[in-house]
């Protein structure tokens, strides 16, 4: 038996279920939370389950790419839940970003560039990935905060388009409650008031955009949290997911 049937099994003989974050496993190390949660969502773990590490070392990131933060200095979790709303990248920005400016008191709004990375003056803060098997009706949502490092101590190519909260790392575990009550809040909202705070913090609107596909006028986001761009035709075309860079 793994570590993590082990620990599953236990948490099932306590028989609690369904509450953000609980149960919570803790690694100091870990290759990557969201492996870890994948894996306990595979073995039955309950819609809630919490994994949080103090290290990655094999954090992921959007589009294939590698996550990463200096050891004990970011948050970095990753969420089991149920039945995720179709907007859940959306709404885990707006989560994120309520949590940032609550404990950052920037003297400008968080904003988000769809579909979830967290902007804050104007480098990325943080960012989440969803994996999971929709089929099975279970999803994973990893989110890393930059929150006790600055991002000089990343690689030069990940440092140049960071930012960090640039706390205390006793900052991490308030960062970690916070996001919980948020997301807990914002699973539990309308549609509508998704796309509304979201379209508040839109940082892509009016901008010149680019995309593996093409470029235009990004010109906001549909009610199903695509992406729309005005090409120079005018006609509009709407971006499901994928990646899109400011221009310039
Ligand atoms: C992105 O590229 O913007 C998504 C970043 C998501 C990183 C977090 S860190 C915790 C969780 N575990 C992972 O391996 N990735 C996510």
């Amino acid at each position: 038996m793994t570590g993590s049937a082990e620990l599953l099994r236990h948490w099932q003989a306590l028989n609690c279920t369904h509450l953000l974050g609980l149960p919570h496993i803790h690694y100091r190390t870990a290759d990557s939370t969201n492996a870890r949660a994948l894996e306990l969502a595979e073995l039955g773990a309950p819609a809630g389950t919490l994994v949080t590490a103090a290290e990655q070392t094999a954090g992921r990131g959007r589009q294939g790419r590698e996550w990463q933060a200096p050891a004990g200095k970011a948050l970095l979790c990753s969420l089991i839940l149920e039945r995720p709303p179709q907007l859940l990248p959306l709404l885990a920005g707006i989560a994120i970003a309520e949590v940032v400016e609550s404990v950052a008191e920037p003297t400008e709004s968080v904003l988000l560039k769809w579909p979830n990375d967290v902007i804050l003056g104007g480098g990325k803060v943080a960012g989440s990935l969803i994996q999971g098997r929709p089929q099975e009706a279970w999803t994973v949502l990893g989110i890393g905060v930059n929150v006790a490092f600055s991002p000089r101590e990343l690689p030069a190519e990940i440092g140049r388009h960071a930012a960090s909260l640039e706390l205390e790392r006793a900052s991490i575990e308030v960062v970690q409650r916070r996001l919980l009550e948020r997301l807990g809040h914002w699973l539990g909202q309308s549609t509508t008031n998704v796309l509304a705070a979201f379209r508040q913090r839109d940082t892509l609107l009016d901008q010149d955009v680019r995309w593996a596909g093409g470029s235009g006028v990004a010109s906001g986001i549909d009610d199903s949290g695509a992406l729309t761009v005005k090409l120079s035709g005018g006609e509009e075309v709407s971006l499901q997911s994928g990646e899109v860079h400011l221009e310039g």
